[in-house]
């Protein structure tokens, strides 16, 4: 199969692209490496471009005429976007209709969404299943659950069929070691942390301890990166079969404490983190845990990756490489 990877540069698509790549389909990246990295996107055929240029997109359409859309690009900081809320609006939300335009006009049929768990906003119960209600508290959240919207009335009129996958907290990187996190900003717990132990910073600031959880800290679920690539790997290919859109949430269904997570990384690492206590995060509600029971049972889907410190030491592995890249960098300039 031919598989448009939009976003496919990126920390989530660069694994999928991989695991596409391993299972035999076609694949072509669309990125316009604003955060993304050429050199995360493994084979197949790259295209730099923007989802905000219509003719570019075409063309893309026009002479790899996909079978399918994975869309992966867009803004992911929550903070950010109740800032600026025009930049997610418009990346988040018009570009993608740029992009289902495109498919429409092209009659690509098939259409997979990286949604998220902001869409959700403060939890009424957990673990979240997908008929929880969706009162997304910042841009960010409500920009992705515009797409799913929009997505119901582009089946209507258009035929376009879809599964959107809600994230809960990715994780974790490539067990090859030949991918990992590289966001600029980082803002995430794990890499944070494991960037206070490589030494790229000094500690990790623990953004408050009087929530209502066992030790007070906010409660996540981490899912590794290879196991919501599969999820994306078994949506399609139940979507080209049912021609049944659907949306499902994705996490392990365990939730970890931050202070766990620390505990975790210390544990895999072998060394200490210097932490600092902060204030709460804005926005940030104190448990967040899927309930992917639907995810399982449909796709067959079942997480190879679910263990913490499993997901931990993929992402050491990954950071520990590109710290001792950085050192090795330092050291030749120094004798240079
Ligand atoms: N945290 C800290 N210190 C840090 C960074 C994070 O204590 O330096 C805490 C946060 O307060 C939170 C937990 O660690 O309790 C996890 O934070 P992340 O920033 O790693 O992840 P979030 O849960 O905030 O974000 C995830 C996704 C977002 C999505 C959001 C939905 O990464 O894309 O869930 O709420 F929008």
């Amino acid at each position: 199969m031919k598989i448009l990877v939009v976003g496919g540069a990126g920390y989530i698509g660069s694994h999928m692209v991989k695991l596409l790549l391993e299972q035999g389909h076609s694949v072509i990246t669309f990125d316009n490496l604003f955060s993304g990295f050429r050199d995360a996107v493994l084979g197949g055929a790259f295209v730099k471009g923007d989802l905000a240029n219509r003719t570019k997109l075409d063309e893309v359409f026009t002479t790899y005429r996909p079978d399918a859309v994975m869309h992966f690009a867009s803004y992911i900081q929550v903070g950010e976007s109740v800032k600026d809320p025009s930049k997610y609006y418009l990346n988040n939300f018009t570009n993608t209709m740029n992009l289902l335009d495109t498919m429409v006009k092209h009659d690509v049929k098939y259409f997979i969404f990286s949604s998220t768990a902001a869409i959700f906003g403060e939890p009424e119960y957990v673990p979240i299943d997908e008929a929880h209600p969706k009162n997304p508290l910042n841009p960010y959240g409500r920009s992705k659950l515009m797409v799913e919207q929009v997505l119901q009335d582009y089946e209507r009129a258009y035929g376009l069929k879809s599964v959107c996958l809600r994230y809960f907290n990715a994780a974790g990187a490539d067990p090859e070691g030949l991918l990992g996190e590289r966001h600029e900003p980082e803002t995430h717990l794990i890499p944070l942390v494991l960037q206070a132990i490589s030494g790229k910073r000094k500690d990790i600031t623990v953004f408050g301890r009087d929530y209502e959880t066992q030790d007070g800290t906010c409660i996540r679920d981490y899912i590794h990166v290879v196991d919501l690539c599969s999820a994306h790997s078994l949506a399609l290919a139940r979507l080209m079969k049912t021609n049944e859109s659907r949306r499902y949430n994705l996490g392990n269904g365990a939730g970890f404490s931050v202070n766990e997570v620390i505990q975790a990384a210390e544990r895999v690492t072998g060394a200490k983190v210097t932490v600092v206590e902060g204030e709460r995060r804005e926005g940030d509600p104190a448990i967040l845990v899927a309930d992917a029971t639907l995810a399982r049972e449909e796709l067959g889907w079942n997480p190879v990756y679910f263990d913490l410190d499993n997901i931990i030491s993929h992402a050491w592995q990954w950071e520990y490489a590109s710290s001792q890249v950085a050192v090795a960098a330092v050291q030749g300039s120094v004798f240079r």
